[in-house]
Formats: C-alpha cells, structure tokens, sequence
C-alpha cells in the first residue's frame, strides 16, 4: 500500500471513530439522576478517543452482509466499546498491569481513585447491555427478536468467563509463573482477552445483518484471526513502539514481569504470524459474498499499525 493510500485510509478510519465518538456521548449524558462523579468517570473514559475499532469492525461487517440503516447495530456498537472501555478502566488498575496512561491521558483511576476506576468499569458493563437492549424496541418480527437475542448471548459470552474475563484471568495469573508458557497458553490468553470481543464484534454485525450460520462461523473465524494478530501487534507495539504515538506507556509488559508472545516467541516471528493472520482473514473476507473492500484494507492497515 502506498503512503498517499495508507494516509487516506488513516483518514477514514478517523472520522468513522469521530462518528462514533459522538453517537457514545448521547449515550452517557450528564444530568441523569445520579452522581455526577460517576457519569463524568465513565464519560472520561468513554470519550478519551480510542480508535474504535471494535464498533468499526462490527459496522463494516454488518454492512458486509447488507445490513442497513442504524437503528439494529448502532446500539449494538455502543455496547461493545462500553465494554471494550471497562475492560480497559480495570485493566490499568493498580492490582491489574498498574498503568498511568491511556488513550493519551492519565488513566481513570490515577484520576479518580481506585474505587471510582472499579465503580466506573462496572456501571460502563451494566451500560453497555443496557443499551443493548434497547434494540428489543425496535424489533417487529420473530426473526428480529431472533437475532436481537443471539446477538445479545454472544456479547454477553464473549465478553464473560468464556471470553475477555477468562483471558484477563489467565493473563494475570501467567504472570506469577516461572516456568515458560507453552504455545497453547499464550494462544488462550490471546484469544480470550483480545480475540474474544473482536470476535463477538464481527459475528454479531454478521448476525443482525441476516447472514446464514455458515457464513456467520465463517466470519468469526475472520476476526479470531484479526483479534489474534491485533494482541501479537499490541504484545510488540508494547516493545518497540512510541508512547506518545500509543497514547498508553510501552515497557508495560516487561515492568509486570510479563511473558508475551514477543518475549516467547521473538520480534521477528511475532511479525510474521500478525502478517500471516492477516493474510489468512484476508482469505476469508475474499470469499464471502459481498463488498469486503473495506474490512481487507482494514486489516492490512492494522499489520503495519502504531497506535
Ligand atoms: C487495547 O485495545 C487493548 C487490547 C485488547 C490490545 P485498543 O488498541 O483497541 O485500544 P483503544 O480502544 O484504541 O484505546
Ligand atoms: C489486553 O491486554 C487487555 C484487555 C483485554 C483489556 P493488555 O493489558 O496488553 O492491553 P493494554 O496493552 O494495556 O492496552
Ligand atoms: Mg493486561
Ligand atoms: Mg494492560
Ligand atoms: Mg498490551
């Protein structure tokens, strides 16, 4: 890809999460009946300009599949970067990786405390089904309640023990072991953690666009692709990356002690395997019906990404 391309497409991606950026706001508004402090914490968090990603993928794919119109996923994309966000709020936790910066600011518990960093994540969680659920009120058929609901299972799967929460959980308790971990640890913990929420983002975009199962799995094997290369990119991003340009610190990995899979596997085979991912989802992507021009480049953007 050429840089003049490369730059547009950064471009794109920019006012696409600027979009997003203001639909997360009408979502979390002050002046609702409760404390103020809680709201502002959320909104700190909320609106501190990620990149957007996961509610991107799912937009895209939904579209991929000839969705239309908003009203079905925008909800659904709220959701997910609510929970994508309180993943990330009790991540930098003290008694998690401990860190200062995101998204080019202090973190919410440097800034608020530890206790309102907790409360903050947890009220963004019971937020984002919330939101969710408000889809229900939009729905008029059988088969729309059918896919609102098996949308709203795989948010609430991925996002649990059987996604994010347990990768979270292997990640933390990796730390304390000694020995090496093996291929197949490092592979759950990427899944999980990462993988997971990316995945539910596609395949619930794929869902409540009317795709066929066969065409739904075909999908979520995409993304389990994207969301591995994505925390192997974060794992070196973590190495050899700019802070400033990340917006959250690098060296984080090695200051908790961390094994990643740069640190198992090397700099140099770690790039290869995000490329080879990506090719891999690119494969799928080329074979499913529909235009899939923008999720490819997509994912090419995200091989060679800084932030
Ligand atoms: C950071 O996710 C956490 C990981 C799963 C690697 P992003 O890199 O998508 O963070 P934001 O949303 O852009 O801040
Ligand atoms: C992903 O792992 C974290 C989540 C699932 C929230 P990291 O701990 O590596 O994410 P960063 O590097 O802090 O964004
Ligand atoms: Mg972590
Ligand atoms: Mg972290
Ligand atoms: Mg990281």
């Amino acid at each position: 890809m050429t840089e003049t391309t490369d730059k547009s497409f950064q471009e794109i991606m920019k006012e696409k999460a600027a979009a997003i950026d203001e639909m997360l706001s009408a979502y979390i508004y002050h002046g609702q009946a409760v404390p103020d402090t809680i709201t502002e914490a959320m909104r700190y968090s909320l609106l501190a300009g990620g990149k957007r990603l996961r509610p991107i993928l799912m937009q895209e794919t939904y579209r991929m599949f000839g969705g239309s119109g908003t009203q079905f996923i925008e909800p659904f994309m709220a959701a997910m970067e609510m929970i994508h966000t309180y993943s990330l709020v009790h991540d930098d936790l003290p008694a998690m990786d401990n860190d200062e910066y995101r998204r080019g600011r202090k973190t919410t518990w440097a800034v608020y405390g530890d206790a309102m960093g907790i409360l903050a994540g947890d009220a963004l969680l019971n937020a984002a089904y919330e939101t969710a659920l408000e889809v229900l009120g939009v729905c008029e058929t059988p088969e729309q309640y059918r896919r609102v609901g098996w949308a709203l299972k795989v948010l609430a799967h991925n996002a649990g023990i059987h996604g994010m929460v347990g990768g979270q959980v292997a990640d933390i308790e990796a730390e304390q072991q000694t020995e090496p971990l093996t291929a197949e640890q490092i592979d759950y913990i990427h899944r999980n953690k990462t993988g997971a929420l990316i995945e539910a983002s596609m395949t619930i975009g794929a869902i409540l666009a009317g795709a066929s199962t066969e065409q739904g799995t075909e999908i979520t094997r995409c993304a389990l692709d994207i969301g591995i290369a994505f925390q192997i990119q974060d794992d070196i991003l973590d190495v050899v990356g700019d802070s400033a340009e990340l917006g959250k610190p690098v060296g984080s990995d090695a200051a908790n002690g961390k094994q990643t899979y740069v640190t198992i596997h090397g700099l140099e085979h770690s790039r290869a395997e995000v490329e080879r991912l990506s090719n891999e989802a690119i494969a799928i992507l080329q074979k499913l019906p529909g235009d899939h021009s923008f999720l490819e480049s997509l994912v090419r953007y995200l091989i060679d990404r800084r932030s």
